[in-house]
């Protein structure tokens, strides 16, 4: 075993390698099955994947760091991602930030002490059709206007 990634998601990331022209073009498709499989990437399997696709391992982190879904960080059990993006505050992405963080006690980025919950504000999600966009944990969400049944949703 690959110190950093069990064994099914080892051979899951070797798979995608098999079927790019390089193996550094599976980068972004192996650290988002790390991503899907854990909910964040951490320093262990990075250097697993990148060990993996014959990349130094600060290679893999130049990558991992640019793409903002991609955690480096453990959150909650669910995370809350809000589209920070201009179609989305203007059509009430700052205001639901907001509400949300105020319901949960934290501020934007933070986890609730018992682990729940994380809200982040992000980038343009891509669903600007959704505004404002929502994601929880990667999955579109949207449109979301009310954050109390958001919240009552995900209880
Ligand atoms: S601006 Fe919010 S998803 Fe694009």
């Amino acid at each position: 075993m690959t110190a950093g990634l069990d064994p099914a998601l080892l051979s899951r990331v070797r798979e995608l390698a098999g079927r790019f022209p390089t193996k550094r073009a599976a980068l972004l498709p192996a650290l988002w099955e790390v991503q899907k499989s854990s909910g964040w990437i951490s320093p262990e399997a990075l250097s697993a994947v990148a060990g993996a696709l014959d990349l130094a391992p600060a290679d893999a982190a130049a990558v991992a760091s640019f793409y903002f879904l991609f955690a480096r960080a453990p959150g909650g059990a669910k995370v809350i991602d809000v589209c920070d993006s201009f179609v989305c505050l203007a059509n009430g992405g700052a205001e639901l930030l907001d509400e949300l963080c105020s319901r949960l006690g934290i501020s934007a980025g933070d986890t609730t002490a018992d682990g729940r919950f994380t809200v982040r504000r992000q980038e343009c999600l891509a669903a600007c059709h959704q505004a404002p966009a929502v994601q929880v944990n990667l999955e579109y969400r949207g449109p979301i206007t009310s954050a109390e049944a958001l919240l009552a949703e995900l209880a």
